[in-house]
């Protein structure tokens, strides 16, 4: 099976925990847009109804509003559900995001809900975070040769370029993507966060409470063993 069949099959299957009446996450990336369309096509064939949605980046509002999808801005109240891809996932279900450059809007979206399902193919699991991708930092434009060389004690930066330009994200700022060594997230996330320059990162830490990820011969359903909510 394809990489592109498991992702629809976690994709679809997360779809599966949202009941009708309920406020959505929506993610951003090619795993997410799974979700997207097998939400929309519940919402077309009437297996759900008066769903509303808060999607992490302008390309999935367009993507759910193409099909159909209610789209509002985000407020204040909870979302009972956010399904999301990521890059890497540990085994206690944290994550680097952002290799679609949507991490800030994302973390923004899903740290209120109540529920945040990731949803992968098998080749995004590793056993500690920074195996096979860096995590992407997203800084200010204005100083940026300046935020780059304080981030140098980190690890190696290097600013993510698209089409032979620098990447400029949904809310006008640059991505660097880091290469780090440091086993502990935790310290290199608090770190960052602490560097000027820096307006946030592509950790994904203690936010997601089941993985859903699809192997070749099964969808693996991982839960972390606390409360949800
Ligand atoms: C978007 O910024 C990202 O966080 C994506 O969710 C992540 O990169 C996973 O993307 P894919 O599903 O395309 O691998």
């Amino acid at each position: 099976m394809s990489l592109e069949a498991l992702k629809e099959q976690a994709a679809i299957k997360a779809v599966g925990y949202i009941q009708s009446g309920m406020r959505v996450g929506l993610g951003t990336g090619s795993t997410a847009k799974y979700a997207i369309l097998e939400l929309a096509r519940k919402l077309r064939e009437g297996e759900l109804s008066d769903i509303v949605t808060v999607a992490t980046s302008i390309e999935s509002e367009r993507l759910a509003r193409e099909n159909g999808i209610t789209v509002l801005d985000l407020d204040p109240t909870p979302l009972d559900v956010a399904i999301d891809g990521a890059d890497e996932i540990s085994p206690e279900l944290n994550l680097i995001k952002g290799l679609g450059a949507a991490l800030l809007r994302e973390k923004v979206v899903e740290i209120q809900a109540k529920t945040f399902i990731v949803i992968a193919d098998h080749t995004k699991l590793v056993s500690h975070l920074g195996q096979k991708a860096p995590v992407p930092v997203e800084v200010v434009q204005f100083g940026v040769q300046s935020t780059l060389k304080r981030l140098e004690q980190y690890g190696n930066p290097k600013l993510r370029e698209k089409n032979g330009e620098l990447l400029v994200t949904d809310n006008g700022n640059f991505i660097a993507d880091l290469w780090f060594e440091n086993p502990d997230p935790v310290t290199l996330e608090r770190n960052l966060k602490g560097t000027l320059g820096v307006v946030e990162t592509g950790f994904f830490l203690g936010m997601a409470s089941r993985a859903i990820v699809a192997h070749q011969d099964r969808v693996e359903e991982i839960f972390l063993q606390k409360a949800e909510g």
